[in-house]
């Protein structure tokens, strides 16, 4: 999927993530005043405008917590406490893997150098040193350091970027799965009651039957379409209050693959449930269904609990073409079909819960369609 991304150069640089190397915070830390005021100095003199210093070796890791400087240089010799421990705290406070150090040494430290460079400080400078040479080796730690940081908020901008479209795709979808239901209803249903609690019913058995809560919130909305594919018959047919001829009967048989075309082929869980539902929900569990006759675990779970929701609400409501049963028929008729029209299973999950169901029956009356 291609997806777009609004974002420039400017944005970039106006939210901070590419950042002048002049406006880098740098922390110098040494116990001796003379040398802090010297790189002080030459720092200045490089146009540096964020540089901090401390004497304290103890300050340092309270203050990168503080900072989050994008550079140290860190004297490695201190009364109190050694660089190389500072330097082990620093690993772990820096959460990423590139530690912003420059390690101060003294001429001739080859152990402590090898030691420094291999716990990942960038670079060193030795004592005494050439102002160029500081100003070279701190601009190189800096591009290297700079550029890390860039590409780590870069990272983080990107991710955020996606979860927020992926949220959108997701409610769009919702959308217009909804949509898409309210315009098959309202063919013959005009409150919409029908497919509400149809698909709270299906939802709720979903969730009864162990299948997940974000399964059942998918059931929710895809078994709401499951008669979109009743745009495709005629009113001549659909709303007709006597029993349908065999002529029209199989036009009628034809709802669940209009249903199926209609929501058409998409890799989205959302929309292949939906359409699996308006394929299957008027198959039956002893193979006597439409429109392929496919019988017992051939059909899909959710095509299961979509068969006898659907069947419990189209009994219990008045149609064009019938008035509605008492609740004690209906159930009668569903265990009558236990085994015949619907999953054993589905029928004793219904009845067990039928008090809840009858609930959502009284709640989605008369409402204005809202699947919520
Ligand atoms: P629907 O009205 O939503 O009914 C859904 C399913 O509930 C039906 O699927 C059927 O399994 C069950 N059902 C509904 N009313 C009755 C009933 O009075 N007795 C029994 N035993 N079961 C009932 P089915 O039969 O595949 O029908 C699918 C759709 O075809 C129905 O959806 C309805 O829109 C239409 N239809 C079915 N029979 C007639 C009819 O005699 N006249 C008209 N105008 N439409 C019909
Ligand atoms: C409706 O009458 O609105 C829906 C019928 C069905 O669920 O089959
Ligand atoms: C079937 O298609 O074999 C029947 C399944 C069902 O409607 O529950
Ligand atoms: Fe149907
Ligand atoms: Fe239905």
């Amino acid at each position: 999927m291609a997806v777009d991304f609004d974002l420039d150069l400017t944005d970039l640089i106006m939210s901070g993530h590419l950042i002048d190397i002049r406006a880098a915070k740098i922390l110098i830390v040494d116990d001796d005043p003379l040398i802090v005021d010297v790189l002080s100095v030459v720092l200045k003199e490089g146009e540096y405008q964020n540089i901090f210093s401390t004497g304290d070796p103890y300050q340092v890791i309270p203050l990168y917590k503080e900072h989050r400087f994008d550079l140290i240089i860190l004297d490695i010799q201190m009364p109190g406490m050694s660089g190389i421990k500072i330097l082990q705290q620093l690993q772990k406070v820096v959460k990423s893997s590139f530690l912003p150090v420059v390690v101060l040494t003294a001429h001739g430290d080859q152990k402590i150098r090898k030691q420094v460079l291999g716990m990942g400080a960038k670079d060193f400078i030795t004592k005494p040193f050439e102002h160029w040479e500081i100003l070279l080796r701190i601009q190189n730690a800096l591009h290297a350091s700079l550029y890390h940081k860039q590409q780590v908020s870069l990272k983080d901008l990107l991710e955020g970027e996606i979860q927020k479209r992926t949220k959108e795709i997701l409610e769009t979808q919702f959308e217009i799965v909804h949509r898409l239901a309210v315009a098959g209803e309202m063919r013959d249903n005009e409150t919409g009651a029908h497919v509400q609690r149809m698909s709270h019913i299906c939802s709720l058995l979903s969730r009864k039957r162990g299948l997940g809560s974000e399964f059942s919130k998918l059931m929710l909305y895809a078994s709401a379409m499951h008669d979109v594919g009743k745009i495709g018959i005629p009113d001549s047919i659909l709303l007709k209050s006597k029993g349908l001829s065999p002529e029209e009967w199989l036009v009628m048989q034809q709802h669940p693959n209009i249903g199926a075309r209609i929501i058409g082929n998409h890799s989205s869980k959302l929309i292949s449930l939906a359409r699996e539902i308006a394929l299957c929900h008027h198959e039956k569990w002893d193979g006597s269904g439409y429109p392929n006759g496919i019988s017992g675990n051939q059909i899909p779970v959710s095509a299961r609990i979509a068969a006898i929701s659907d069947v419990f609400d189209a009994l219990t409501s008045d149609r064009p073409y019938k008035q509605a049963w008492a609740i004690e028929e209906v159930v009668e008729t569903l265990q009558a079909e236990s085994g015949k029209h619907f999953e054993p299973v589905m029928v004793e999950l219904f009845l067990e819960n039928l008090a809840e169901i009858i609930e959502i029956k009284d709640r989605y009356i008369d409402h204005e369609f809202h699947l919520t």
